[in-house]
Formats: structure tokens, sequence, C-alpha cells
């Protein structure tokens, strides 16, 4: 009764960035940025499942950002958070035909794979590697379990908004149609207890 009621309003796009804020996403968008996706000025950078455009800030000036995300209200939000700071769409990035909107330089997910089934994920990971450019490369980082974990990183896993919740070794399955990911476990990315799982892959 207790995490629906949770689950409910952080659909709210403020009470979204503010529970964000508490548990130091910030500084995990910042460094999975930075040490993970490795993004360069005047790349074009695709942002899956952007939901408010968190991500933007740490993201170098003169990139050509598209942020797409399901919810209508997250992307108004991030629309009115960043104006004239790239591209924003509401739509289903399970359905995209990625190669419409140009070639992409780096593509990553923050927190998106987890809301998908394995089918979802796996068209979704084909979708934008068919829109990659040479070298250009996909990141991805979710919650997952993992044997000794944290009770308190358990638990935020079990009681997560996404309903498929990973283990990292279910991770190369996803991506096995475009190719073998580099999978990394941290576990110090938040404030709170949290165990993570990134996932890497390039185009050749
Ligand atoms: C945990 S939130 C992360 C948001 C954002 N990446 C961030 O770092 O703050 C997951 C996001 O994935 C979006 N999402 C879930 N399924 C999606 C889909 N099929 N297509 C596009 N976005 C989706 C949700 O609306 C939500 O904004």
């Amino acid at each position: 009764m207790l995490m629906t009621a949770a689950k409910t309003v952080l659909a709210v796009p403020a009470v979204f960035n503010l529970y964000q804020w508490l548990v130091g996403a910030p500084d995990c968008h910042r460094r999975f940025l930075a040490e993970h996706v490795r993004p360069q000025p005047g790349e074009r950078i695709l942002d899956i499942g952007c939901g408010t455009g968190a991500s933007l800030r740490f993201l170098p000036a003169g990139i050509d950002y598209v942020g797409i995300d399901i919810s209508e209200a997250y992307i108004a939000h991030a629309r009115r958070l960043h104006p004239g700071r790239g591209t924003f769409l509401v739509a289903d990035a399970t359905r995209v035909d990625f190669r419409l909107e140009g070639r992409f330089d780096r593509a990553f997910a923050f927190g998106v794979l987890h809301h998908l089934g394995d089918r979802e994920a796996a068209m979704l990971l084909g979708n934008v590697m068919a829109a990659l450019a040479p070298k250009g490369s996909i990141t991805t980082i979710d919650p997952c379990f993992v044997d000794g974990q944290h009770p308190v990183a358990h638990f935020l896993a079990r009681h997560d908004r996404g309903g498929s919740v990973r283990r990292p070794e279910q991770l190369p399955s996803l991506f096995s149609a475009i190719g073998q990911p580099d999978i990394a476990v941290v576990h110090d990315m938040l404030r709170v207890p949290y165990s993570q799982v990134i996932a890497r892959i390039s185009r050749t």
C-alpha cells in the first residue's frame, strides 16, 4: 500500500526530481556520464528514457542532444527546465526507428532497461544500434540483484517502479543480437546502499 502510493507520487516530475536529489542521483549521473558514457563536445547524443532531462547538465557544451521519454509530463518538465538545449520527444522508445532521427555518436539509457521486458529491451537496443555512427556506443545503467548485496539495496531493487530488475548475468542476452557488452557492477553511486549494473557496447 505504502509502496504503491510512493510509486504513484514519483510520477509527478517535481516529486521524482526531489527523490532523485535526496538519494544522490545527480552525482550518479555525473559519474556515469564521465566514466562510462564519455561524451565529447560536438557529438550527437541520444538520451533514451530521459525523464526530466537530469543528465543534460552533466553533458559537455556544444553537443547535439536528443532526449526521448514515454511520459508527456516528464518531457513537458524537461522542456521547461532546459529551454533551447536540445530536442525532447515524447514516444515509446521501443517503437521508434531511431535511424529517422539521424546518426548518434553516443546513446545512453539511465535507469530504463529495468522498465522493459526482455523482448522490448532487446528491440530497443537493436533499433538504437542501427542508428549509431561508426565507433558509436550504447551505455545503460540499472538497479540489479546480486548475491550478498546490502539489504537496503535489495529492498530498493525489489520495490522499484520498473518491473524487470535483473541480475547482471541476464544483461548479455538482451544485447545478444547486436554483440557482447562490457558489464560492470557498482554499489557506491548513490548516497544510499544501491547496486547497479552498467552495460556498454560499441559499434565497430
Ligand atoms: C528511472 S526513470 C529515469 C529517468 C532519467 N533517465 C533520469 O536519469 O533521470 C525511467 C524513465 O524511463 C522512461 N521510460 C520507461 N519506459 C519507456 C519507454 N518504453 N520509452 C521511453 N521512455 C520510457 C520513464 O518514463 C522514466 O522517465
